[in-house]
Parts: C-alpha cells; structure tokens; sequence
C-alpha cells in the first residue's frame, strides 16, 4: 500500500521523538564466553560491538515508557493530549493485555486506543504509516507511535550464528497535524510476503506449539532466523524500497539528507548503500551501540539523529525496513 500525496487531506509530522536503551551492556568479548564466536568475526560479519540488556525487572513497557515520555515532552504535548497510542513489538510484556494498554496506563493517558502492532522489524514503520492516515482523515491529532523490544529474553545463546545480533531498546516519536509546508510525512509504503515466514520466526508460546515442558526442551520459545537467505533478501528490497518512493514523490537520491535503515547488520546496509549510490556519510548506523533491537531500531536512530543535530527540520530523510513476516516499509519525511 503506498500513500504518496493526500491532496485532499490533513499533512502530519513528526512532533517529537525519544528513545531509551537500558544500562546494561553485553559486549562481543562477553558473547565470547558463551559461544564459539570472536570479536573479530563478529565485527567484520556485523558490525556490532555492544548491545544494551534490560534488566531483570524490565518488561517491554518499561522501556516504551521512558522513550514515550520524552517524545511527548518534545512534542511539547503531555499524556493527555495523545489520542491513540500504537506499540510495534513482538516481545510484548504479556500476550494481553498488550505492551500498548499498559504503557497507557503507565503514561496516565486517556482512554484513546491503544494496541500492539506486531510485523517484527517493520513495526514502526506499519505503526507510523497507519498513524499518518487517522491524522490525515481528520480523525484524531496526536498520536504516539513506539517501538519497543526485549529480544534478548527470546535470543538463544547456544546460537551463535542469531546471538550475536539482538539487543533491547526503546524509540517513540509523536505525530501530529503539520502547521506548515516545511516538516511533513512526504511518503510511506508497507507491504509483506507471507511466504517467507520461516526466515525469521519464533515457534513455540503461540497456538500453533502452546508453551509445554517440550517445546520448552526443543528450544522453541527463541528466535530461529536464517540468516543468509535473510541478508540477500534485505539488500534487494532497501534498496528497491528506496528508490520506489523516490521515484513515486519525483525525487532523486541526491535529495536525500539522511538514510535511517533498520539496524540489522553492517554489511546489508552498506551493500544497499553501495547499490544505492547513496554514500555512507549519509547513512544512519548505531547497531555498533546497540545491534539489532527489531522494531526500536529506526525510531532510537530518529531519535539519536534530531538529537545530535544530524538531521535538521525540513531535510528529507528516508526510512527504510525489512523483517520477520516477512514485512517491509519505508517513508520519506520532510523532517
Ligand atoms: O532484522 C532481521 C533479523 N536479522 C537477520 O536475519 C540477520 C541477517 N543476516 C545476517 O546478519 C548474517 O547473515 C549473519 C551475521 C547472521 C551471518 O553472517 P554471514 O556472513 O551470512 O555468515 P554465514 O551464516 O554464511 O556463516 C559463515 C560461517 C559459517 O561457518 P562455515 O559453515 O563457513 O564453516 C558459520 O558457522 O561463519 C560461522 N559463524 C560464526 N563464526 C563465528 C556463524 N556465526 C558465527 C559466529 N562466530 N557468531
């Protein structure tokens, strides 16, 4: 589904954003002690150095709400103002109520709607897109789009080849009605291709193998991903997502101020820079910080790039994912 102009509609931007990365790290030298795997493997082959671990008495929730409450402060609005609150995750803090109804209550909102979102790593990007189309309608004015997730509770560290890669984070950005020309969502397109299922998938707790003293032995509560198959199917797609929606707003990839791709590994991003033309000075990357966090990973680099300066109001800057479903979006944003 693409939404490219919306004439006859309200224009929304992005108000304010904010993340939140727990304390804890878990660096590669770490990740040696538990599996046959070396720093210098995994730099090369990733480009991870760290990743931030919640602690044992976070869920899911507590992190959204952290980065929720900054990006509200930096919308300049207050819970109360929010209309709807949306939260991409697939490691929810319970299966219900959702992580999105608790951070409701957390945040001490009203009782707008609030629901999870759950296309793995193009859970922000969805939740954005949908939330731009309600502001455009008309229907309601500000909106709290998350991503959150605790991987790390469903990463299995006898894995080395999936291990190496996850971390846990928090990014939220609010969207609102655009007051001028200069600050708009230009473009957003989702799509997903339900037959890549088993690339990226996490078998067990679900109806299909209920949570059983078995699947718990066969290991089925953790992430099983193919990477491989993953990585060539990544480039391919950001770099066709990209340049569809440069071609659909009449745009080039010199407009481009910043590229904000999901953090997924190193070498995928900068082989669909390289494809892309686009240089690696105007690519986004933290996954040496805090590797790969699904859903979080684009709103805490949004987040991290208006706060360093990195991006300024009015660049265009492109936002592109690809995960588990398997799911893809992007968006073009007149920050
Ligand atoms: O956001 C969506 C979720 N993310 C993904 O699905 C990740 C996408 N894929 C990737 O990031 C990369 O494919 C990986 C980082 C997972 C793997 O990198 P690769 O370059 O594709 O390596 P590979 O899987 O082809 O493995 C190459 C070798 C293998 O050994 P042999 O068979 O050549 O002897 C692996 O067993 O590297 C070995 N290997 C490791 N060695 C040291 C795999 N993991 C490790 C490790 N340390 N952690």
């Amino acid at each position: 589904m693409n939404v490219s102009s919306m004439p006859t509609l309200r224009k929304v931007k992005i108000a304010g954003t904010g993340s939140y990365l727990p304390e804890k790290r878990l660096t590669n030298a770490d990740l040696e002690k538990l599996v046959e795997t070396n720093d210098e493997w995994i730099v090369q082959r990733t480009g991870m150095h760290e990743r931030r671990v919640a602690a044992d008495d976070q869920a899911t929730s507590d992190l959204a709400l952290e980065a929720s409450k900054k990006a509200i402060e930096s919308a300049g609005l207050t819970a109360q103002d929010i209309d709807m609150i949306m939260v991409g995750t697939v490691t929810p803090d319970t299966v219900f109520p959702s992580t999105a109804c608790i951070l409701q209550h957390k945040l001490g909102a009203r009782m707008v709607p609030a629901f999870d979102l759950a296309a793995a790593c193009s859970g922000f990007i969805y939740a954005l897109s949908m939330a731009r189309t309600q502001i455009a309608s008309g229907a309601m004015n500000n909106i709290l789009v998350v991503g959150a997730e605790v991987l790390t509770r469903v990463t299995n560290y006898e894995d080395r080849g999936s291990c190496i890669l996850f971390g846990d984070g928090a990014g939220a950005a609010v969207l609102t009605p655009a007051t001028d020309e200069t600050s708009y969502i230009v473009d957003t397109h989702m799509a997903a291709d339900g037959s890549g299922g088993e690339m990226l998938i996490l078998p067990g707790g679900g109806s299909r193998h209920p949570a059983t003293h078995e699947t718990i032995d066969q290991k089925m509560h953790y992430m099983v991903i193919h990477g491989r198959a993953v990585f060539k199917e990544a480039v391919s797609t950001i770099v066709r997502l990209v340049d569809e929606s440069l071609t659909r707003c009449h745009l080039q990839r010199e407009d481009i101020k910043m590229v904000i791709p999901h953090q997924m590994n190193a070498r995928i991003i900068e082989s669909a820079a390289s494809r892309l033309d686009i240089p690696m000075d105007k690519i986004f990357i933290n996954l040496d910080k805090y590797g790969n966090t699904s859903a979080a990973t684009i709103p805490i680099a949004l987040d991290e790039a208006a706060r360093q300066g990195v991006i300024q109001r009015g660049d265009l800057i492109a936002l592109v994912t690809f995960g588990g479903g398997l799911t893809w979006g992007s968006s073009l944003i007149r920050y």
